[in-house]
């Protein structure tokens, strides 16, 4: 859009939207195979970012210049006031500039710069025969949130490394910062553990799948396993460092632990059982005694050594009390520590996790059930059922992280039409993701302030393919990112074309987006129930 006025109410077709544009009149910079591109020592992750991406999608060069002689100049700059993860990008028609506050600030210009050009900048090839013209703009952008995530599970069904790092470079490309790896479950242990072989050896894998969410229950009668060796998980982790995305581990404990407990049934309550076939909340749960705990601190200490990221996620959700209320050594726990029921007795749990994770460092993250029973002192509250988890930690002085089902669920279904893929969950649309609030209301300002951010969780029980985790998760992802990068009001109406010309974006790197007039009869799972069906 170069010959927009910079008073025009037309924005940049960029997502998420820059907080300021304004555009530099006619012209703008063409690339060429002339074209070099310097940067300083703080900025050189994303210029071999740049290279990388659009070296491959335009076939251009992109060579390293020095700095007099660059067109394209890359570096950080704390005092220029940008904000944290904030930019400046300038282009005219001697060059483009880009100018962060930190490292991530130039990532996250360069990201805008990449948008800025045809759709086909997205592609793994040059297609011949493109003319890649920059428009003359000027842009000064930082986000809104400091937490913009995606909980990815891998335990229901597993993804492979390869997709996890296409994941990552979809965050990225919408200016999202934390990956949170849902990666135990009930139904699969998904990362190696080397002092516990067996989480993986036997946790991995179970005789077969649920297949939808009918009652009675139907099964595949397939096997279904995987995980990540911990060579993958360095991978990932240095892979998402040079995309400015954290990786965050969960660990689910005390419930949804059915895998840990067949692997070792001394973790259990109730012997030796299967690893789940069945989607739910199950009664069989981690045993608190001392031999549990040290075997808990024994895994969180392998994550610690492979997880830079300052939040280790411990679940905490959906653990049923039944098995503890007639358990002896938990009865004896709950008298021993002077507990006055079994909502203590988890809270009492999660507590020594939080002193164990605190001592070393790092900060304990947990699902909103973590604050039955009371607060571990270090916890940051991760609020799902709906919002008033994460007001009450705010109001109790803990750190919040928003992703309440009814807004953040991306397997919930998209439309009310029997053609939607496995219905479960309230009706989640593009635009109800776009238009619902962050901030829950009625927090005062000092209490808003421990919101960090807010996260979209994608649950996999439904989706056991990449091709439908695409279907399930864009263009709803785009929408999330708008919402947690850019401040001020937000009118569907105003982002819908955006968006359309965002999907050709998507289309390039391949993406297998729902379409926004709905599913297309590939897309169908004739026969398989949702929710009630
Ligand atoms: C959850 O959805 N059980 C956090």
């Amino acid at each position: 859009m170069p010959d927009t006025p910079a008073s025009s109410p037309t924005p940049l077709p960029v997502i998420p939207r820059p907080s300021r544009t304004e555009s530099g009149g006619p012209g703008g910079l063409t690339l060429t195979a002339a074209t070099r591109v310097s940067a300083d020592a703080e900025a050189r992750g994303t210029l071999t970012w740049l290279q990388r991406e659009l070296g491959a999608a335009t076939g251009l060069p992109l060579a390293t210049g020095d700095e007099a002689s660059a067109q394209i100049r890359l570096s950080v700059d704390a005092r220029a006031g940008l904000g944290r993860e904030g930019y400046r990008l300038i282009v005219d028609d001697e060059g483009a500039i880009i100018v962060g506050n930190d490292p991530a600030g130039v990532f996250y210009g360069a990201q805008t710069l990449r948008q800025l050009l045809p759709p086909d900048a997205f592609r793994s090839a040059p297609l011949g025969g493109a003319v890649w013209t920059l428009p003359a703009v000027s842009v000064t952008d930082a986000p809104r949130f400091r937490w913009r995530g995606a909980m990815l599970d891998i335990a229901r069904h597993f993804s492979p490394k390869r997709e996890i790092l296409r994941f990552i470079d979809l965050l990225a490309m919408h200016k999202l910062n934390v990956l949170h790896l849902h990666l135990t479950d009930d139904q699969g242990w998904r990362i190696e553990i080397r002092r516990y072989p067996r989480l993986t050896e036997a946790g991995s894998w179970r005789t077969e799948s649920q297949l939808g969410a009918g009652k009675p229950p139907e099964f595949d009668g397939r096997p279904h396993g995987g995980f990540l060796t911990q060579d993958d998980i360095r991978e990932i982790v240095a892979y998402a460092d040079a995309r400015h995305v954290a990786v965050v581990p969960e660990i689910d404990v005390p419930g949804h632990s059915q895998a840990a407990i067949h692997a070792y049934p001394e973790l259990g309550e109730s012997g030796l059982i299967p690893v789940g076939t069945q989607w739910g909340v199950f009664d069989e749960v981690l045993a608190v005694t001392d031999n549990v705990l040290e075997f808990y601190k024994n895994v969180f200490d392998e994550l610690l050594e492979l997880f830079p990221s300052t939040y280790i996620h411990v679940g905490g959700d959906e653990c049923p009390k039944t098995q503890w209320k007639n358990s002896a050594s938990a009865q004896k726990r709950i008298k021993d520590e002077g507990l006055a029921d079994e909502d203590e007795l988890q809270s009492w749990f999660i507590r020594q996790l939080d002193d164990h994770l605190t001592a070393r460092g790092r900060r304990l993250l947990g699902w909103d059930e973590i604050l039955e029973g009371g607060l571990a002192p270090g916890a940051t509250v991760m609020s799902w059922r709906g919002e008033e988890g994460g007001i009450a930690a705010a109001r109790a002085g803990h750190d919040v992280i928003m992703s309440p089902t009814a807004t953040s669920y991306l397997d919930y279904k998209q439309s009310e039409s029997e053609d939607e893929p496995i219905r479960v969950g309230t009706l989640l649309r593009t635009e109800d993701v776009y238009t619902a609030g962050t901030v829950p209301p009625g927090l005062t300002e000092e209490e808003a302030a421990h919101v960090l951010g807010a996260q979209v969780n994608v649950w996999v029980e439904h989706i056991d393919t990449p091709r439908r985790l695409d279907y399930m998760v864009f263009p709803r992802l785009s929408a999330f990112a708008e919402k947690v990068w850019s401040a001020g009001e937000r009118d569907y109406a105003e982002f819908e074309p955006r968006l359309e010309r965002h999907l050709e974006r998507l289309d390039a790197v391949g993406v297998e987006y729902r379409p926004l007039d709905g599913p297309r009869p590939w897309h169908t799972r004739p026969g398989v129930r949702g929710w009630g069906e």
